[in-house]
């Protein structure tokens, strides 16, 4: 029996490894840089949580969740994505009562069962943030401009930011009244789901997959132009702070995202190098969230982006990633007697940090210098008899070929300082 991953799931291998390192540390650096710290919240959640956060109307709820009891009856939901576990945790863990915003960035897998695409999985991972308690619109430029600053410090250019404002509940309910007056002779020949769609949530209708592209739905109202007052200050504000630190966008009234907690400020990156739906990362506002999932009313924005997309993006783009260079100096030995002390070398390389390697598959002194060489490990130090004696090597760098005589119980402080 041959066993192979799952539909949709795949290994990250060492031969990619460096590039999902390299762009999960800086997210990291970059999330500290804005105040934030990383949360880690559990892989699976009560489904209701994911039912009332998510919503019961949206794609990911109805059609896509990884859904089961467990052995103590309870159903559970793998995350299909991380806010409603990270709000959960806020109201759980009592962080109302720390300074706001409360600022939380994380790293986690995300589970799905999405039809098959190109940039699309079952298992996938994200890189996200929410922030906790600031209302104002400099909030939701500064989430975005996290994102742009990663992006640029990654190497990445010209990726499309689209920006719009879907309301709050005040503006929302009025709208969705136009909205079913414009869906109502109509909606006897919509699909299934956008039939339900019109008496739950009719917003939801403008992105349904089956439908979205119909006349009936692309000359159907958008929320933008039927916000209250506020709703529109604060998406002026937004403008304008993003205009005070240089961030361009486009204002997209289709952008309703897929997931139905969000109020006000929605946006996405988008890019046709990332499949078919084209977003590398999406994110907006949530004012009602918290209190919907059992919390004191409090606002909430975050963002989350995917990894894969990501990395495709950054592919497409050209961007170039140094792989790791963990191992600094192979230790060949050229004689019996020098086993032992390549064993304590080594030992002792390492507690110091630097990384190193020997043969471990009794290989001749020819093929140990080839699997060096192959490896690409940049310093080289060949100890045999003559060394022993002498207490004393020659490490070579494999970049120039120069030689330097180094003694043996120097070897770490020579290395250290390369
Ligand atoms: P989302 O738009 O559903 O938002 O997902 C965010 C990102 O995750 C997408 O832009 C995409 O890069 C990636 N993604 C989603 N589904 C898949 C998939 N099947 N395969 C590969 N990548 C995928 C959220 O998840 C929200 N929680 C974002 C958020 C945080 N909003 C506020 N706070």
């Amino acid at each position: 029996m041959r066993y192979s991953a799952q539909k949709g799931t795949g290994d990250i291998l060492p031969a990619d490894i460096y590039k999902w390192q390299k762009t999960e540390k800086m997210f990291a650096d970059v999330c500290h840089s804005f105040g934030y710290e990383e949360i880690r919240i559990p892989t699976f959640e009560q489904t209701d949580l994911f039912q009332r956060g998510v919503g019961d109307t949206t794609d990911v709820v109805t059609k896509e969740m990884y859904t089961f009891d467990d052995k103590g009856g309870r159903s559970i939901t793998l995350r299909p994505e991380g806010t409603a576990g990270v709000v959960r945790s806020y109201i759980e863990n009592g962080m109302s009562s720390l300074p706001s915003p409360v600022r939380l960035f994380y790293n986690i897998t995300a589970f799905r069962y999405e039809k098959m695409a190109k940039g699309r999985r079952r298992e996938f991972h994200q890189l996200g943030l929410e922030s906790f308690g600031s209302a104002g619109p400099e909030i939701d430029a500064e989430i975005i401009s996290v994102i742009d600053v990663f992006f640029k410090r990654m190497g990445l250019k010209n990726i499309a930011l689209h920006i719009n404002s879907i309301g709050c509940p005040a503006c929302r309910s009025k709208y969705n009244e136009i909205l079913k007056d414009h869906f109502r002779p109509h909606v006897g020949s919509m699909c299934e789901d956008c039939q339900a769609r019109f008496e739950k949530n009719p917003l939801r209708m403008i992105d349904c997959k089956i439908d979205g592209e119909k006349e009936i739905v692309q000359s159907a109202p958008r929320l933008i132009d039927y916000l209250c007052d506020d709703c529109k200050a604060h998406f002026e504000g937004l403008k304008a702070n993003l205009d005070a630190v240089g961030i361009k966008y486009d204002i997209d009234p289709n952008i309703v995202r897929g997931l139905d907690y969000y109020t006000r400020t929605v946006f996405e990156f988008v890019s046709e190098n990332v499949g078919t739906q084209g977003t590398i990362c999406g994110g907006g506002r949530y004012d009602g969230l918290v209190e919907d999932c059992g919390g004191t009313a409090t606002p909430g924005i975050g963002f989350a982006m995917g990894i894969e997309r990501f990395l495709m993006e950054a592919e497409a783009q050209g961007v170039s990633f140094e792989p790791n260079d963990n191992v600094k100096i192979y230790l060949v030995g050229m004689s019996e007697n020098a086993g032992a002390k390549i064993s304590k070398l080594c030992y002792d390389l390492r507690l110091n940090g630097i990384g190193c390697e020997r043969d471990l598959m009794g290989r001749s002194f020819k093929s140990q210098m080839k699997y060096a060489g192959k490896q690409g490990i940049p310093y080289l130090a060949v100890i045999g008899d003559d060394e022993l004696t002498s207490g004393e090597v020659k490490v070579k760098c494999m970049a120039d070929g120069t030689e330097t005589p180094v003694k043996l119980d120097g070897l770490t402080d020579y290395l250290a300082s390369r």
